[in-house]
């Protein structure tokens, strides 16, 4: 599903990635993590085509990202719903009206989008507010709702930066689950977090960075690395 071969970012002074290889297949669940400015938002913004990289090779579902063209982006994108730290709803629309929204942005009719939108908002556990209005949820439901948004087009990819990142504890443990649950109707999800409760909690493929590199690939690790702990002196 993501291939990186060899991958740089680089900016005037520093380098975001620096010769990262990495592999994930179709089906996984994978937690990126790292500190703050470790290059964790740059990778998932070269698997969207938000972002170029300076040097090497970036593979998404059998796309060599860097070589779209630019009136191929929005198709290539439609391969993966994305889910960001501030929800970005837009406000003045009802919960369902945010669904509905994205739906008819792909070219929906009117009846498929009252048909489809109810089943993707119980499946992420909000269909009792449909109506509700984005400022009258808590930060979870919003979440919610922006999950829901990036499932519209049944995506194998799905990548999340920070969803976690507004969201007190328990609440993100919830977030992760959802994500989990559509892990487990086969989609291939991708999460790049500093919440070291939810990794913990979770204990999946954890691929970690630090200051651009790849340092960690560990299947059902802890947000630290525990051969590292334990070897400083008490
Ligand atoms: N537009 C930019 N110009 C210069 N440096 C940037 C830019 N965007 C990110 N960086 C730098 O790249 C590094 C990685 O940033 P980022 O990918 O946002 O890390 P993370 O998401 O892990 O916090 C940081 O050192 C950051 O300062
Ligand atoms: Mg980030």
């Amino acid at each position: 599903m993501i291939d990186l071969q060899h991958v740089s970012v680089a900016y005037e002074d520093t380098y975001a990635l620096r010769d990262v290889s990495l592999s994930i297949e179709k089906g996984e669940f994978v937690f990126l993590v790292g500190a703050s400015g470790a290059g964790k938002s740059t990778l998932i913004r070269l698997l969207y085509h938000g972002q170029l990289p300076t040097s090497g090779k970036v593979i998404v579902a059998g796309q060599r990202v860097n070589e779209l063209r630019s009136h191929d982006v929005p198709y290539f994108r439609r391969k993966m719903g994305i889910v960001f730290q501030d929800f970005g709803l837009l406000p003045d629309k009802t919960v369902f009206e945010n669904v509905a929204f994205a739906l008819r942005v792909i070219g929906a009719s009117r009846r498929d989008i009252r048909r489809q939108a109810p089943l993707i908002l119980e499946m992420v556990g909000l269909d009792g507010r449909c109506d509700a209005l984005p400022a009258q949820l808590s930060g979870g439901e919003q979440q919610r709702v922006a999950i829901a948004r990036a499932l519209v087009n049944n995506p194998p990819l799905l990548l999340a930066d920070e969803p976690t990142g507004n969201l007190d504890p328990e609440t993100s443990k919830g977030i992760i689950d959802l994500l989990h649950h559509i892990n487990l109707r086969g989609t291939t999800v991708l999460v790049a977090t500093h919440d070291q409760i939810v990794v913990d909690c979770f204990r999946r493929r954890v691929i970690e960075l630090d200051k651009g590199h790849l340092v960690r690939d560990e299947e059902g690790g802890a947000y630290f690395n525990a051969v590292i702990q334990s070897s400083v002196p008490v």
